[in-house]
Formats: structure tokens, C-alpha cells, sequence
């Protein structure tokens, strides 16, 4: 069996270097050896000679190697939308088997890539790309497909699960987090896609495809960034026994589903608020199962390699069995995306107001007339640093952020300072 390797970069020199490591545990676990045919690069003088292979492996001809008569499987671990789109379809076109890392192409056009791997009666295998070296996507695929998942909730971003996990640990803020996470090597020069919330809302789109068994789009995908996240907010929901957590929420409900991504407040006392560092988690809620947590690496290039190998045999496996393992997704029904208005979910809204007799009552009676019940109110402060913290209970994304139009106007309250979700409880 041979594969054509598309990218030698974090990830693919990794995989070169495992396939390499455990060329004959990997011959016993598929039947016969999985053997490099070549491997496809951009800059063809790069010093590559670390590297467990032979020189005359490279190529920069990527179509040229894909269609190589003698090669089964296309690995694409190079990333980015173009050429790794046409190098994917063509390869499926041909009946070669895909396996890739390629969360943002796979967000942007699974149909067109299942409907590829359809087509060409291969399969498209992709565990590395929602959440690396965690075992995802897969058990969404196989695992659970005997129950219905109501919910998932994860933390599937690194770069802000650290940056919020330092703002808790030492109250600092957000710019200064960011800053020791480039440091370390957790965050990339360029940190937009991380911090924005770009790579979650991939990740969100993939892992709410399989899990509703629907095409959720990326276009759909509700996205805030960590950005506006303030030591304020770390302080706030620490008081109220919360932590604050970069999450990817998906959810099904009678009439859609709705996938969000954004900072969220969780109860410290929930399975995921304490998947610290740059660890990722995924929580799962089935109908039958119940709660199910998957926890690791969700990024590295050892680690990503990990599941790229575990893809790499198990598509070998079913090309010697003259299989194709999977429905393909575009088959699957064709259940709404709800728009963020209609999301449900319960608020954490902090609010500067006057100090004076009858405040908390207008706050409340503000909150009463959009249908949003309250949880509990604090107080704190007195003149001109009176603040109130208010809990919700569940309420319409939509009524909540009406709630605060007509709070900002309020002649009483001098600012809206901050309005975050309230999750897992
Ligand atoms: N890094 C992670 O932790 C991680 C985790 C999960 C998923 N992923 C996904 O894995 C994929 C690869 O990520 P990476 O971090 O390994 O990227 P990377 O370090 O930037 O490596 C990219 C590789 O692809 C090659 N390449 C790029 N454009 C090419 C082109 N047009 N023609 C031929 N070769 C091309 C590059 O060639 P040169 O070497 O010549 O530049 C390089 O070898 C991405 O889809 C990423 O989202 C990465």
C-alpha cells in the first residue's frame, strides 16, 4: 500500500518520522506495509535532512504524485483552502482515499468533499482536524451512531484555553495572557484565527455536522472571539463560583440546532472547567450514553500525527477489504441552523448604576419586560462605583440583548460593562 504525503511541515514531518518509528507495528495493524510514495512540498531547497527519508521522495508536483498509478492514499497535511481543495477531489475523483487535517477546508466545503468522496467511492477521513490527537470524530461517527447527542460543549482551542486559564490563575489581563502564550510557542505570530474565534468555529462546524448528523456550515457558526474577556469578568464569575472558559457549544433542540462559539462562564465545579493550559475537552451529552468527556492534545505535531496515522490504517484496512466505511455526510438530513437570536441560554450581566432608592427594581422591571426571569442579583460599591451583577435564568439570546438596548438607555445606569453566557448548568 502507498501513500502520497501532501505537506512536510509541523504535522507531516511528524507523520513521516511515526511512520518511519513504527513501520512494523503499522504493516501487522493493516495487513500489509503502508510504504511513503512521495511527499509533496512549496519550497523544494528546504533543508529537509533530519528527516527519516530518502531526498528523491520530494516533489513539488503534488498533482503529478497524486495520480500516480501505484499510490492508494493521499495524505493532506499542508492546510489552507487552495490547491488543497483540488488536490483533495482529485485524488477522490480517482478513487484514492483521503486523509486530512484540514479543518478550515473541511468547514467551508464538506458537501462538496463528501459528495467527492461519494463520487469516487473512497473514503474522506479527517480525526485530526476538530481536535488533533483526541479521539472525536470517530466516536461521533461510529461510536454513538445508535444514540442521539443533545448537546456538546468543548473547548477546542489551545491558544485562549491558555490565555484564559492564565487570566484565572493570575488575574492578569487579556493583551498580557496573549503575550506570555507567544512567548511559550501556544499562540501563533499572527493570533487572529485563535483569538477571534476562526479555528473554534471550524472545529464547531465539524464536530455539530457529525454529532446532528446535518450540514452545519461555517457561515452559520455564531462566532465571538476572547478578545473582549476582561479580568473584570475572570473576577465576577469567580465570585459566583464560575470559571471563564473559550467554548463551542452545539446543541440540538425540537426545531434545529443552534452552534455557537464563544467565552462562555461555566460552573467551577463542571468536568470541563478544569481542562487547563492549552488542553482542549469535549463533553458530550447523548440521550442513552449520558455525559461523555474526551480530553487531550488539541494541537502539536506529534500529537495531530497520532490521529492522522490512526486514519492512514483504518482507511488502508478498508481499501484491503474493498470498503468504504462511511454514509457519506452529504446524505445525512437536512435539519435548520438557528440564528444566534434564538439560541437559549442563561446571562451573567454586569451593569455601573446610580446609587440611589429604587434602581434594583427598574433593573429588574427592564429585564421582566423582555420575559427574561432572574436568578440572583448582587450589589455592590456605593455613589458612583455602584455595580450590579445579575444572573438570568434561561432566556432567547435575542430578548437578552433587547434587555440591554433599553438598559444602556437608562438614565440610572451609567454603562452596560460587560455580558457573558452562562453554560453547563
Ligand atoms: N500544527 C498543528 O498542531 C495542527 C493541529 C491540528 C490540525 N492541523 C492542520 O494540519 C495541517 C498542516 O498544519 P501544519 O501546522 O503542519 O502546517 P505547516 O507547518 O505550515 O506545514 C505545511 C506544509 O505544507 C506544505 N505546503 C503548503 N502549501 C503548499 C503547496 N501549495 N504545495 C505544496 N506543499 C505545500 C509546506 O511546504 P514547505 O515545507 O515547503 O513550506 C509544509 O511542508 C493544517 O490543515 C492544519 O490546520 C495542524
Amino acid at each position: 500500500m502507498k501513500l502520497a504525503l501532501l505537506g512536510c511541515g509541523t504535522v507531516g514531518s511528524e507523520v513521516v518520522r511515526l511512520m518511519r518509528m513504527r513501520e512494523e507495528e503499522l504493516a501487522a495493524r493493516v495487513g500489509e506495509p503502508v510504504e511513503i510514495a512521495g511527499i509533496a512540498v512549496r519550497r523544494a531547497g528546504r533543508d529537509r535532512s533530519h528527516l527519516p527519508v530518502d531526498r528523491s521522495l520530494f516533489t513539488t508536483d503534488a498533482f503529478g504524485l497524486i495520480k500516480r498509478e501505484d499510490v492508494d492514499i493521499v495524505v493532506e497535511v499542508a492546510g489552507g483552502i487552495e490547491p488543497a481543495r483540488s488536490w483533495i477531489t482529485t485524488a477522490l475523483g480517482e478513487g484514492k482515499s483521503v486523509v486530512t487535517a484540514n479543518k478550515a477546508l473541511l468547514a467551508e466545503d464538506m458537501p462538496a468533499m463528501a459528495a467527492a468522496a461519494k463520487a469516487g467511492g473512497a473514503d474522506l477521513y479527517y480525526e485530526a482536524a476538530a481536535a488533533a490527537a483526541i479521539p472525536l470524530m470517530r466516536p461521533l461517527r461510529e461510536s454513538l451512531h445508535g444514540d442521539t447527542i443533545k448537546r456538546v460543549l468543548g473547548i477546542v482551542n489551545g491558544t485562549t484555553n491558555y490565555i484564559c486559564t492564565r487570566m484565572t490563575q493570575t488575574g492578569t489581563g487579556f493583551a498580557e495572557a496573549l503575550a506570555e502564550a507567544t512567548e511559550l510557542g501556544y499562540a501563533e505570530a499572527d493570533p487572529t484565527a485563535d483569538v477571534d474565534g476562526y479555528d473554534a468555529a471550524a472545529k464547531a462546524a465539524l464536530i455539530a455536522s457529525l454529532a446532528f448528523h446535518t450540514h452545519v456550515d461555517l457561515s452559520e457558526v455564531y462566532r465571538e472571539g476572547v478578545t473582549g474577556v476582561t479580568p473584570a469578568d475572570i473576577a465576577s464569575a469567580a465570585a459566583e463560583g464560575r470559571v471563564v472558559k473559550p467554548l463551542c457549544i452545539a446543541t440540538r433542540e425540537e426545531d434545529g440546532v443552534s452552534v455557537r462559539v464563544h467565552p462562555a462562564m461555566i460552573p467551577a465545579t463542571h468536568p470541563l472547567a478544569n481542562v487547563n493550559g492549552a488542553y482542549n475537552a469535549v463533553f458530550v451529552e447523548a440521550e442513552s450514553a449520558g455525559r461523555l468527556m474526551f480530553y487531550g492534545a488539541g494541537a502539536g505535531g506529534t500529537e495531530t500525527a497520532s490521529a492522522v496515522l490512526g486514519d492512514i490504517v483504518a482507511v488502508a484496512r478498508n481499501k484491503r477489504g474493498g470498503i468504504t466505511a462511511f454514509p457519506p455526510e452529504a446524505a445525512y438530513s437536512d435539519v435548520p441552523v438557528k440564528p444566534i437570536g434564538e439560541a437559549r441560554t442563561r446571562y451573567h450581566v454586569s451593569l455601573d448604576v446610580v446609587d440611589e432608592p429604587g434602581v434594583l427594581a427598574r433593573v429588574a422591571a427592564t429585564f421582566a419586560h423582555h420575559g427574561v426571569s432572574l436568578a440572583t442579583v448582587h450589589q455592590s460599591g456605593r455613589g458612583d462605583d455602584a455595580q450590579l451583577v445579575v444572573v438570568t435564568h434561561i432566556a432567547a439570546d435575542r430578548q437578552l440583548s433587547d434587555t440591554v438596548e433599553e438598559l444602556s438607555q437608562l438614565a440610572l445606569v451609567h454603562q452596560v460593562t460587560s455580558v457573558m453566557r452562562v453554560e453547563g448548568e
